[in-house]
């Protein structure tokens, strides 16, 4: 099979799904001792070297289950007064959106979704049409580091200074920047940033990261309040006790982040770098390979692409409308049963319009997208009335 869905849910390698079972064993084999002795230790090693890969102060940064709980706990700790106005782009993951939707019906918060065109020339379009819509009631802008259906990296440095500037929060999804592209969030400064470590850091399931500015620290809160709300200690933050512990829960997952950065890192000569630059030239070469094939022009510029490359299709022929964004396009189903290829056919912005989206990881290679662009026009062409 070849498997093109990095982007949606990746594989973990096999060495670290086993340092992952020593620690579940380590915990079974007297749960006390581990919960209650060693796992604050613990967590606050894999912080740390998870820090050091995100370049950032492991005082400021927590683990949370995914990207979704990140965008969450940052919404559902934040109070909004009627008619501010909260800035998001129409290329948004739908779950996170949802959020934002839910909490601005909650305290009379206006959703401003701007639409920002695909394919697009240039970073400009982006920034122009982000910047252009924060005004004097702009409380806090949503944005995606890298955007989920489109694929692409947004120029999050500039969007997250300008509106820094303009006294915009930011609230940075970055669920597929971490082992995408470099990260140096100290540097980013955005309010919020979240990112996944079970995409292409591939750390199991279940491992990503918040990361608070400091100075907001004392308003984020756990979507579960849990002991540390009334804890009388005072030799760490609030904000880190609270994070520390939020029922019983697995945490194997953020233990094993630490071997994932290594194991995977260490894949590579150059490491980490590399990698990223290793899936980017792959995902430009399949750009290529695609655009030809599919008869369209280039989605957007090599400097807005990362290890994912969207492509628009022909109006999907299904006439009852997806249900869900988990929904699989027949088209989807076709490539994988005829053709042993898994890569999602995504309904954006609205079906039936949709799209085609790849990925690269170092267990891909060009022929596969190759064969691919051989298979697709023919695909298309049967669906065709
Ligand atoms: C931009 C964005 N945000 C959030 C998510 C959700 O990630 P998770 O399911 O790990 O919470 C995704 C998943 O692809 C995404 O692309």
């Amino acid at each position: 099979m070849i498997f093109l869905n990095h982007g949606s849910f990746g594989s973990c390698p096999r060495a670290v799904l086993e340092h992952q079972q020593q620690f579940r064993d380590r915990l079974e084999r007297q749960p006390v001792q581990f919960f209650v002795r060693d796992l604050e230790r613990l967590l606050d090693e894999a912080r740390a070297d998870l820090a050091r890969f995100l370049h950032v102060d492991a005082a400021d940064l927590v683990f949370v289950p995914n990207a979704t709980a990140g965008v969450n706990t940052v919404l559902r700790s934040l109070r909004f007064r009627r008619g501010e106005e909260l800035l998001v782009t129409d290329h948004e993951y739908n779950a996170c959106r949802n959020a934002l939707d839910f909490v601005a019906r909650q305290f009379g918060a206006r959703v401003v979704a701007v639409t920002v065109p695909f394919p697009l020339r240039g970073e400009a379009e982006v920034l122009e049409a982000v910047l252009g819509r924060a005004t004097k009631r702009t409380r806090l802008a949503l944005l995606d580091h890298v955007t989920s259906q489109t694929g692409m990296v947004l120029p999050i440095g500039r969007l997250v200074h300008e509106l820094d500037c303009r006294g915009v929060e930011t609230l940075v999804d970055g669920a597929h920047a971490p082992g995408m592209v470099p990260l140096n969030l100290r540097r980013l400064g955005a309010t919020y940033y979240t990112g996944n470590c079970h995409k292409w850091l591939c750390a199991p399931k279940g491992a990503a990261f918040l990361h608070v500015r400091r100075d907001r620290q004392k308003t984020i809160r756990p979507l579960t309040i849990s002991h540390g709300a009334n804890s009388p200690r005072s030799d760490r933050s609030r904000f880190l006790i609270e994070f520390g512990w939020t029922g019983t829960w697995d945490p194997s997952a953020y233990l094993s982040v630490p071997l994932a950065l290594r194991f995977v890192g260490g894949l590579v000569p150059g490491g980490w770098p590399a990698i990223m630059k290793h899936n980017r030239h792959l995902a430009l070469a399949a750009q290529e390979v695609l655009c030809t094939a599919l008869d369209v022009v280039k989605p957007c510029p090599a400097e807005m692409t990362g290890s994912l490359a969207s492509f628009p299709l022909p109006d999907s022929p299904c006439r009852h409308p997806p249900r869900s964004p988990l929904y699989l396009d027949p088209l989807q189903e076709r490539l994988l049963s005829e053709h042993g290829v898994e890569v999602p056919v995504i309904p954006w912005p609205k079906p039936p319009r949709r799209l085609l989206r790849i990925s690269a990881q170092l267990y891909n290679s060009l022929p596969q997208y190759q064969r691919l662009a051989r298979v697709l026009p023919g695909l298309l062409a049967a669906e065709r009335p």
